[in-house]
């Protein structure tokens, strides 16, 4: 496709593309670490080089003209390409997951009223009115919200006076026709998506679910790169919270669309997320987030009025935002222990999230001990020289039998990155196949040919149509094993902590976008997840999300939450004694043989 935008002289070419509505790649908001935003200069004059271009770009990539759009400028008219993999294209979502049935208990009311219209002898305000009915039929309304107030009067005559009063806590919500349903709305606010699910108050069913990016990836993919965006100046913080909050809405838009509701049918919201997305969401300080000991603005639940921030929903609706655990381990986890249930299972129960960071619980002898782990966002495919997300074209499945290595691409298309589940497959590979060793160092002798950068191709240069095979460097396999480290150590501090063996784990729930699409042997044989028999471990997709539905349904499920709060004990990885030393032990590959 070709396409004319405007460039202004000077400017990034990733900034003049953005305005052009073409979103690139930009994992790290612009900064020129990822190395993601390839462009090929085809014609055009554009700026010198950077030192961040000459390291970020291989020889033969500088040879054939390719640049970073985030450091290069146009000084004239231009003609650029822009390889598949540096556009920005539709991540797999993963709405579904393991969530259970739960008992329909939710927060909000509907009372059936029916009122008769004023007359020259009953001149009762409309909102006394109202409350009067709600009196009669039982109920003891405390207040009614400004923001209903202002339509009241013209809804109540449309509906003829009759209608549907929404309560929550004493309050008036809103006022529905007779045959509205009452619509919930729950969000899994994740760092790089956001997943949507609208529910029916009134019979627990679900009415749609979808997802998207979540619009602020434009400011840095993981949450350090966002909380350095919300502290560059005051007006930093409040951008990310409208964009967010934009993102949301546009979510809502498209589930009532789907749906046939109208979204003042909304009477109550659940959001979601790690401890820096519910801080941003919700307008919160992040700054302490960022500086050591990572403390939370706010460790219990919130509920606050939709409109207070700006998202449209009925008049009167909250949204609720279940407790923070500590400054990594956020509302999120709080949503996947409930969905899982795992801090009530009966037997040893660990419990991994995995992500930039990865949250473990461990549930023993009824503790519930819990850690976070740095295990930074190689997984998700950056910092890994030909990583992607995983969209359309990512490989996604790696596997090596009879010297040959065999692919798997999402949706069948022409590779053009690997995504984390590849990458995870393919280190587990090369060590399988004895290409790496222990320590992650190429083994020389199995490599074809005398290199000085050692390099495991798997998609040949014709193919992967850039001018150079697809594969995994040195430094690659170093991301990964700094990331598959984190984890390990994070399991086993947790397991010493509770004065147990792996062994002794009756199962390991792997929550998460990744987690779902994961190869779990190939994960244990790198070491990232202990030796367990593969019907151990129980993959649950998007149990966040579920868990979000769940506090929807049920006011008990928020109790319970408050609960895992005051009864969970958060170990902290950066400060605990053994960690280094445990972490150098789990970055080898292969059995974990610690101190
Ligand atoms: S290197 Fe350009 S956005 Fe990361």
């Amino acid at each position: 496709m070709n396409l004319a935008i405007d460039a202004s002289s000077g400017e990034p070419l990733l900034e003049s593309l953005r305005a052009g509505r073409v979103g690139l790649v930009a994992l790290c908001g612009g900064t020129g670490k990822c190395g993601k935003c390839r462009v090929q200069v085809v014609s055009g004059q554009v700026s010198e080089l950077t030192s961040v271009e000459e390291d970020g770009l291989s020889p033969e990539e500088l040879d054939e003209g390719f640049r970073l759009a985030c450091q290069c400028r146009a000084l004239g008219d231009l003609t650029i390409d822009i390889p598949a993999s540096s556009l920005e294209m539709t991540q797999r979502l993963q709405l579904e997951g393991e969530g259970g049935s739960v008992a329909l208990e939710p927060s909000v009311t509907a009372v059936p009223v029916q009122m008769s219209a004023p007359h020259s002898e009953d001149l009762i305000a409309d909102a006394d009115r109202l409350e009067n009915a709600l009196r009669a039929a039982g109920c003891s309304p405390a207040s009614t919200p400004r923001g209903l107030l202002t339509e009241l009067s013209s809804d109540l005559r449309e509906l003829g006076w009759e209608g549907r009063a929404v309560l929550q806590d004493g309050r008036i919500v809103t006022f529905l026709p007779v045959d509205a349903s009452m619509a919930g709305l729950a969000v899994d606010l994740g760092t790089t998506k956001m997943a949507g699910y609208l529910i029916d108050l009134d019979s627990g069913k679900s009415l749609a679910k979808t997802g998207m990016m979540n619009p602020q990836v434009e400011y840095g993919d993981d949450v350090l790169s966002r909380i350095a965006f919300a502290n560059e100046d005051s007006a930093g913080r409040r951008h990310l919270q409208r964009t967010v909050v934009d993102g949301i809405s546009e979510l809502v838009e498209a589930l009532c669309r789907d749906a046939g509701i109208e979204r003042d049918q909304i009477v109550d919201a659940v959001v979601v997320g790690n401890t820096a997305m519910h801080h941003l969401f919700a307008g919160i300080a992040v700054r302490q987030l960022g500086l050591v000991p990572y403390v939370p603005a706010v460790g219990a639940s919130l509920a606050f009025a939709s409109d207070e921030i700006g998202l449209s929903l009925a008049p009167g609706a909250q949204i609720y935002m279940p407790p923070n655990i500590a400054g990594f381990v956020g509302a999120d986890h709080v949503a996947m222990l409930l969905a899982t249930q795992a801090h009530k299972a009966e037997g040893t129960t660990m419990a991994l999230d995995i992500g930039t960071n990865t949250e473990i619980t461990l549930a023993v002898d009824g503790r519930l001990l819990a850690c976070s782990c740095a295990s930074g966002p190689a997984f998700e495919g950056a910092h890994i020289r030909d990583g992607m997300r995983a969209a359309p074209g990512a490989v996604e499945r790696v596997s090596i039998w009879d010297g040959e290595v065999h692919l798997e691409t999402i949706e069948g298309q022409p590779p053009v990155g690997i995504c984390g589940s590849g990458i995870l497959d393919a280190v587990a590979g090369m060590f399988r196949h004895g290409i790496i060793d222990r320590s992650g160092r190429f083994r020389e002798d199995k490599l074809e040919s005398e290199v000085t950068d050692p390099f495991f191709p798997l998609v040949e240069s014709s193919v992967a149509g850039r001018g150079r095979p697809l594969g995994l460097t040195l430094q690659d396999v170093r991301e990964i094993q700094l990331a598959k480290g984190a984890i390990r150590a994070g399991i086993e501090i947790l397991l010493r902590e509770a004065n147990i063996t792996f062994g002794e784990l009756d199962e390991v729930i792997v929550a998460g976008a990744f987690g779902t699409y994961l190869g779990i042997d190939s994960a244990v044989s790198i070491g990232m997840f202990p030796p367990l028999a593969s019907d151990k471990f129980r993959q649950v997709g998007n149990a966040a999300g579920m868990g979000a539905v769940r506090l929807l349904l049920s006011e008990s499920e928020r109790a319970e939450a408050e609960r895992i709060r005051k009864s969970i004990e958060y170990v902290e990885l950066t400060v605990h004694p053994l960690f280094t030393k445990v972490f150098a032990h789990a970055l080898r590959f292969g059995e974990y043989l610690g101190p």
